[in-house]
């Protein structure tokens, strides 16, 4: 049972005011608090498309949960080049624009809404043919180079790769390509302004495309993209001209973000002083209202650290703080400079207070428990009843994770193990939540993995929940 403490207490009320003061980003916005729902993917509809009921249900919930900001889940640019075969792609017409209107409308008609921003994204190499069914499984994903990701040293790291990848990516060497991907993305965030959407976050971590040109193990000899001004370095080429393109074709109210990486977790990889310097040049641009730091790729998924959720007390830290705390006597606060957002095991109100003070950041993204807990703001870390040491959210093991985790050979534990597959496993089981969220039935924390695949991924998702289910679907 949830003890609760007068209303007020002194400590809890300084900590609970920082979290909710506003902050003004460098455009003007004004963001209610500092709690932001992290881009994640939900997981709800196949092939690609826009938002369908499942997403307006969803991201309903989390209007009125209290956040200052929501961010959607990648967004893809290129509908044959998806992460998931449950993501949304970018409006092709009017009607997929309307169904992006709808969903800000649904979420702007809460009683506070939030600020909603679109992240947009391209997967890069890391798209899988075979897994998406988004394009013939020999047409290869693409990157600045030839390469088929590596997710383990092992003979099942082998067997895996070459089932989610059947050929390595095709390197793009055409500076005609390059341009197409810049408008893509350019093209993006000009919709989600003409949908309603707040703004846009560009996707470029994670070892996605925008992040394989930034690293030097995928990127080692960047080319020169055409129309970027000879200062800047040549591995910012690509991010300078869609950040230059979104500020030239948006309102300036239109919030302009990234997320980047602090580090890939690869040896070669970006590295935490190559990360120091991008972001410094990014925030000499003045482009950018908002720069969210995260880190890993698919392969090494740093950002999805299971530690960060099983123990609330031992494992009190943010992921990437000890970055962002070195980086920020560098940068000038917001409305001067962008907002620094940080994302990763920040679940708790003391550590959120403390990273807040110490300037770790300006605003905290949140992914994982808001899955679980739509409204976590109001129920939980701005929750006034609620003492410091009750107001975190974490503790929880997914219901037969380990034992999927073994027949998969995905253990993080063991040499070989398979860490996409940890990752993922992980990753459907949050997905699983919204999908629950999206269907109007609240999240199950006590779900068996085995469970959430046959009834959330097989069941509703791909047989579309039986004959009732074709019904509404057709008639929607
Ligand atoms: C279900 C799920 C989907 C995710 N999808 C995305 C995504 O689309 N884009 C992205 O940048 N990060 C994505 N992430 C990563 C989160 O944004 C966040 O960086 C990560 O969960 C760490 O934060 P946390 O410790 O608060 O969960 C996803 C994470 C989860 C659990």
């Amino acid at each position: 049972m949830t003890r609760t403490t007068d209303k007020g207490d002194n400590f809890d009320r300084h900590d609970i005011d920082l979290i909710a003061s506003s902050l003004i980003l460098p455009n003007g916005v004004v963001v209610r608090n500092r709690l932001v729902k992290a881009a994640m993917a939900e997981g709800i509809g196949l092939g690609g498309g826009p938002p369908r009921k499942g997403h307006i249900n969803l991201y309903k919930r989390w209007a009125e949960g209290g956040w200052g900001i929501v961010i959607s889940g990648n967004v893809q640019v290129d509908p044959r080049h998806l992460a998931s075969p449950h993501d949304l792609t970018l409006p092709d017409g009017a009607s997929t624009l309307k169904a992006y209107n709808e969903l800000a409308s649904a979420v702007h008609d809460s009683p506070s809404p939030p600020l909603l921003l679109m992240q947009i994204s391209h997967p890069g190499l890391q798209s899988s043919s075979t897994v998406n069914l988004s394009r013939w499984p020999w047409e290869p994903a693409i990157g600045p180079c030839s390469e088929r990701p590596s997710v383990s040293e092992g003979m099942m790291g082998w067997i895996w790769e070459h089932a989610v990848w059947p050929t390595p990516s095709r390197k793009i060497t055409n500076l005609e390509e390059w341009s197409e991907i810049i408008d893509g993305f350019i093209e993006g965030a000009v919709l989600a302004e003409k949908a309603g959407w707040d703004g846009v976050q560009i996707h470029s971590a994670h070892g996605y495309l925008l992040a394989e040109y930034l690293s030097p193990l995928t990127n080692p000899n960047p080319l020169p993209l055409p129309g970027v001004p000879n200062n800047i370095p040549l591995r910012l080429h690509l991010l300078h001209s869609i950040l230059k393109g979104i500020h030239d074709n948006t309102e300036r109210k239109f919030i302009k973000a990234v997320k980047i990486n602090c580090s890939d977790f690869v040896e070669g990889g970006l590295d935490e002083s190559q990360a120091t310097e991008i972001v410094k040049t990014l925030v000499s641009w003045s482009t950018l209202d908002i720069i969210e730091i995260s880190g890993g790729t698919y392969s090494r998924p740093a950002f999805a650290s299971p530690e960060s959720l099983k123990s609330p007390s031992s494992a009190r830290q943010s992921l990437f703080s000890h970055f962002t705390s070195s980086l920020s006597p560098f940068l000038a606060n917001p409305p001067e400079g962008p907002a620094i957002l940080l994302t990763g095991g920040l679940h708790d109100r003391g550590l959120i207070t403390s990273s807040l003070e110490d300037r770790a950041c300006d605003l905290v993204g949140i992914g994982r428990p808001a899955c679980l807990i739509p409204d976590l703001p109001n129920k939980i870390i701005l929750n006034d009843y609620l003492p410091k040491e009750e107001a975190r959210f974490g503790g929880y093991d997914i219901p037969g994770s380990d034992l999927m985790k073994r027949l998969l050979d995905a253990s993080s534990k063991s040499k070989n193990g398979i860490r996409l597959v940890g990752a993922g496993i992980s990753t459907l089981w949050h997905e699983w939540q919204l999908c629950r969220l999206g269907r109007g039935v609240e999240p199950d924390k006590n779900m068996h993995w085995l469970e959430g695949l046959l009834v959330e991924e097989i069941w509703f998702e791909v047989l579309k929940g039986g004959p009732m289910g074709w019904w509404r679907y057709w008639r929607s």
